[in-house]
């Protein structure tokens, strides 16, 4: 594992998206494992500025998100295919075709899960998962739990997830209660994995997950084990 401070949001969203851009470049038609949430933002501008700037093309790129919540559809502004229209594809080169998000809205969730799982696989896995964590330890929305789920699942939020997300919404009881999230399987499979985190809030669960045991307490936890981690840390 290779573990970073750095001293600002700024300095992690352009060590983060140089990580990214170079996997881009290295493999032009990369599977790169998305997240949404605050932690990302400052990361995807990056990515858009280098786009722009004629130094990265994302055309034959293909994304799979971590998560979606249950019930809301692409076009309300608080899913996460949203966020990832207006805070990455709608800026780049990406083929919409080639960007995939669970669907929180399909008839059958537990076919929609299964259909994930297998659509990962036949891209042959990740090369680049990129993760925020929670304030719990969560990544994607794999919640503090007695064990690991290994494949996409239906999930019910945790208080504190809930409490922290509620800033993205009007009202704290506008927040879904359910999310639909990758399992640990496929990150744990892929290639490379980059966690991003910032904020004095996050010290403590980042000592625990990264230098604790490894337990499905503590979601992230599991990372320890994977052999090529990049952790970059900002408490600012
Ligand atoms: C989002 C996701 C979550 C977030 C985590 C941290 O797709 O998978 O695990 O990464 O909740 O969120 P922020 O970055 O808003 O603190």
């Amino acid at each position: 594992m290779r573990f970073f401070t750095v001293s600002s949001y700024e300095e992690l969203s352009r060590h983060a998206a140089n990580l990214i851009s170079a996997q881009v470049l290295m493999k032009p038609n990369c599977v790169l494992g998305l997240a949404t949430g605050s932690s990302p933002v400052g990361t995807y501008r990056r990515l858009i500025e280098a786009y722009r700037a004629g130094d990265l093309d994302f055309s034959k790129v293909i994304s799979v998100n971590l998560d979606e919540y249950l019930g809301l559809d692409g076009k309300n502004d608080q899913s996460y295919r949203y966020f990832m229209q207006t805070n990455l594809f709608d800026h780049i080169n990406i083929d919409p075709a080639n960007t995939f998000v669970p669907n929180g809205c399909a008839d059958d969730i537990e076919a929609e899960c299964v259909a994930y799982d297998q659509r990962i696989e036949d891209l042959g896995g990740i090369d680049l998962q990129l993760l925020g964590i929670g304030l719990d330890g969560h990544i994607g929305f794999n919640e503090p739990a007695d064990y690991f789920e290994k494949g996409t699942h239906v999930v019910d939020l945790h208080e504190s997830t809930i409490e922290a997300n509620a800033r993205f919404f009007a009202r704290e009881e506008d927040v879904p209660k359910q999310a639909i999230t990758m399992g640990m399987l496929p990150i744990m499979q892929a290639k490379k994995v980059l966690l991003i985190a910032n904020g004095a809030a996050k010290k403590e669960i980042m000592q625990k997950a990264f230098y604790g045991p490894v337990t499905p307490e503590i979601p992230a936890s599991i990372l320890q084990l994977h052999p090529d981690v990049t952790v970059i840390y900002s408490e600012n």
